[in-house]
């Protein structure tokens, strides 16, 4: 088989046979293809694009890349929720004890996090003693006996899609909806999951900006997943502002720990149900969306999803108490209102700026190197669409620093006031099986 071949056929727009996709994923892996035919070719597919056939071929070729993660020694069916990503998305820290709680296995692999806030596994961090360097025998043991546990990445989970993500990037070939769902797929896949729910964000802080490139990238996952039998299936929530009042990983915790009590924000707790009902449906521990719903309303009302929570957190080293007492993690210096500078409602939170915000006072990461500050952050006091009196505040910030005026300046620049009554947005878009 030559690779010139390949590329030459889907520049035609030839459907690829498996074998061809083998070719080029095991031979971009191992350093026989180089850099500039493996260019072509994903050049070639950003323009002719992918038939579902090539889509579950390129997934399963680039999960066969490297490791496997075998969890076929944890009871039940394992299911995964992925999230493309947003600011302030605290979801995975109350989902993972939230549907444990009624039984669902949850055997959660986590990295750290690039950008706005940290990841899982940052965040989790600022709970004293917490550690996810455990050995895969303890982890498997753990699901088993608390329904739930995180384990660091192994270092050699897809290196096909390692190797692609980074030419893509810097090829212009990275918004191709065939290439992204196969990426991201292809990393659950690896990691276990027999079942996957995705939260596909939509709006000005998500990787997909309109409603229509959400519902294509969604159903392009879904029918990926189904298609290599894993039962898949996808909600669109909105990204149009920050979800939740807390972006910093402290800050987080803080707030994943309040709604596993019942007292979150809103958009929070919908968010969580619902992706956690289909969660529970997929995993088989309930017929219904509906009868999921109740177990979830059940084990946040009678205590159980936050005693997960406490038991989780102890089995892996960390200071349970934090539950309790969540002013043992680590503490901001100074806190800083951000005024409201005239009455109005609030009609617009640039998602992805605030999140550039709480980067600037140390909550992210800029680049792979930096050292993140767990305590920073920021604490929305308003939403779109709340009602604002001038000197009301919008935000708290969370600082180790003294002179915030940057961030403040970058906050009053992305969140607007108008004059005018505004709704506020719509939480959940589509639902795609
Ligand atoms: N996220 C991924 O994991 N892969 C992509 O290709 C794009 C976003
Ligand atoms: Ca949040």
């Amino acid at each position: 088989m030559r690779m010139v071949d390949i590329i030459e056929k889907k520049r035609d727009g030839i459907e690829l046979a498996k074998e061809e996709i083998q070719f080029f994923v095991n031979g971009y892996t191992n350093g026989s293809i180089p850099d500039y035919q493996v260019s072509a070719l994903t050049m070639a597919i950003f323009f002719k694009g992918m038939t579902e056939n090539e889509r579950a071929d390129l997934t399963m070729a680039m999960v066969e890349s490297g490791d496997q993660i075998d969890l076929k020694k944890i009871e039940g069916i394992k299911v995964d929720k992925h999230s493309t990503g947003g600011v302030g998305d605290t979801t995975t820290l109350v989902l993972g004890p939230l549907v444990a709680a009624v039984g669902v296995p949850v055997a959660k692999m986590s990295g750290r996090g690039l950008g706005h806030t940290g990841g899982t596994i940052d965040k989790l961090e600022a709970v004293e003693g917490f550690h996810v360097e455990i050995e895969n025998e303890e982890f498997i043991k753990l699901v088993n006996e608390n329904k739930i546990a995180v384990i660091g990445q192994s270092g050699n989970l897809t290196p096909a899609d390692k190797k692609l993500y980074a030419l893509r990037d810097v090829t212009a070939t990275v918004d191709s909806i065939p290439l992204i769902a196969s990426s991201i797929m292809s990393k659950k896949i690896a990691a276990g999951a027999d079942a996957i729910v995705l939260d596909v964000k939509t709006g000005a802080g998500a990787f997909m900006k309109t409603l229509e490139d959400s519902k294509e990238l969604a159903s392009a996952m879904v029918r990926i997943g189904n298609n290599v039998g894993r039962n898949t299936m996808a909600v669109i929530s909105d990204m149009s502002q920050p979800l939740g009042f807390a972006i910093g990983n402290a800050l987080e915790v803080k707030e994943a720990i309040d709604t596993l009590k019942g007292e979150g924000p809103e958009d929070l707790t919908e968010l969580c149900l619902t992706l956690g009902s289909h969660m529970v449906v997929l995993a088989k521990k309930a017929a219904t969306v509906e009868e999921a719903r109740e177990k979830l309303q059940q084990v946040i009302n009678d205590g159980s999803a936050l005693e997960t929570f406490k038991t989780f957190l102890s089995s892996q080293g960390g200071d349970a108490s934090v539950v309790d007492q969540p002013e043992k993690m680590p503490q901001a210096k100074y806190q800083f209102e951000l005024e409201a500078k005239e009455d109005g409602f609030v009609s617009e939170i640039v998602a992805d700026e605030i999140g550039t915000a709480a980067m600037l006072l140390g909550a992210g990461r800029a680049t792979k190197e930096s050292t993140i500050d767990l305590a920073v952050g920021l604490m929305l006091r308003k939403k779109i669409g709340d009602e604002v009196k001038r000197g009301d505040s919008l935000v708290t910030i969370y600082s180790n620093f003294e002179d915030v005026s940057e961030v403040k300046e970058k906050l009053y620049a992305n969140i607007m006031l108008t004059s005018e009554k505004v709704s506020a947005p719509v939480l959940i878009h589509g639902e795609i099986t």
